[in-house]
């Protein structure tokens, strides 16, 4: 089977890409490398290399609101008798603070992108989809654990190009229902690395999550880390998230897959996270635990927009993908640490 995986080479997409490959899927990546480094390829190459396995893997450097490129993708792989079965599409732009000071950038690439490949996907009746949304979709709220029908009202442009994209999906799905197969995964927060520690999180410049700004602390690349109010309605004050293992998510993508080749015809809107909750406090002292770090903080305002506690209902994962998460937050700890001790830069 072939897949074409946009944003293949960013955080998520590395990881997705390896297991589909050790899977034994052909697998095309598109991505522009806006925010990730071709080094992601040749990483992922050498660990397939060192392991022996024969593996169908080819990248392009691209854009997705380039419609001729995705035009000539669908059209050689037609050609080559290997066309697209299904598309999973990761490729756009994901920082909050950035979608507020340049929100027309963001609706530019996540939604017109989207539609592109969307309608290039008609075109080439490749009908078969998996998108990473987000729970950001989700908004303000703090009925927890939230489940897939809990209000979607997104309080920042980010947010808000995943919800005008989960439309778009839900009108095409309706406009055909005979043939479209599509999985919408809103994902809680992915953390963590590939154990190997070949790849892993990289952000550009300052990190905006949690867990990468741990470990730069923890190597020494940031002072110390802030901690945005200690005094939210939680058992220690701190706020509480979901944090998935990366390799957890991105088995759930390759059950969507699986998921979706069972069906004729199917929309899913699902979300993935580990149905856990944990305080900021919680992280720290369970990273410097496993790891033996010390992890030196301080404590800031709330930021606008944050919420108590968000963690994600994951029946629905569970019974439909029949999937599971099964690393601890213990394992995230390890591996993202055991990445950041052998890539102190990132991919630099
Ligand atoms: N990481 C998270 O916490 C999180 C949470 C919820 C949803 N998501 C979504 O998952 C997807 C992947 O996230 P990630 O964390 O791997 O981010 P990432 O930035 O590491 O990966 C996205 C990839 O898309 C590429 N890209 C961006 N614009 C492109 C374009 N116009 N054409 C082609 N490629 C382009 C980037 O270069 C990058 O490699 C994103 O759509 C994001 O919104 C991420």
């Amino acid at each position: 089977m072939r897949v074409l995986l946009t944003g293949g080479s960013g955080f998520i997409g590395s990881h997705i890409a390896l297991l589909l490959l050790e899977r034994g899927f052909d697998v095309l990546i598109l991505d522009s490398y806006v925010n990730s480094s071709s080094n992601v390829i040749n990483r992922i190459k050498a660990y397939l290399d060192k392991k022996d396995l024969n593996y169908k893997l080819k990248s392009i450097n691209g854009d997705i609101r380039d419609k001729k490129l995705l035009d000539n993708i669908f059209i050689d792989s037609i050609k080559e008798k290997k066309p697209i079965d299904t598309v999973i599409h990761l490729a756009g732009l994901k920082s909050v603070s950035e979608s507020f000071s340049n929100p027309l950038h963001y609706w530019d690439v996540n939604v017109i992108g989207t539609l592109n490949l969307l309608l290039t996907m008609k075109e080439y009746k490749c009908y078969s989809l998996v998108f990473s949304s987000s729970a950001t979709i989700y908004g303000l709220s703090n009925s927890v654990p939230m489940a897939e029908d809990h209000k979607i009202s997104p309080i920042n442009p980010y947010g808000k190009t995943k919800v005008a994209i989960e439309n778009m999906i839900y009108d095409l799905y309706n406009s055909n229902i005979n043939v479209w197969k599509i999985c919408s995964l809103r994902y809680f927060n992915p953390v963590g690395a590939h154990p190997s520690g070949l790849i892993g999180e990289d952000p550009i410049g300052i990190p905006n999550n949690l867990f990468p700004y741990l470990t730069q602390v923890a190597i020494g690349r940031q002072k110390s880390l802030n901690i945005y109010g200690n005094d939210w309605d939680t058992d220690d004050g701190s706020g509480i998230r979901d944090y998935i293992h990366i390799i957890d998510l991105a088995e759930g993508h390759l059950a969507s897959i699986d998921y979706l080749n069972s069906k004729e015809s199917c929309l899913e809107f699902v979300n993935l996270g580990s149905g856990k909750g944990y305080s900021v406090f919680q992280i720290i002292r369970q990273f410097e635990l496993s790891t033996g770090c010390k992890i030196p903080f301080s404590i800031e305002s709330r930021r606008d927009g944050d919420v108590a506690k968000s963690y994600a209902d994951i029946s629905k994962a569970k019974k439909l993908l029949a999937w599971t998460p099964k690393r601890s937050l213990e394992q995230i700890c390890l591996d993202g640490w055991n990445w950041q001790l052998k890539n102190p830069y990132g991919f630099q």
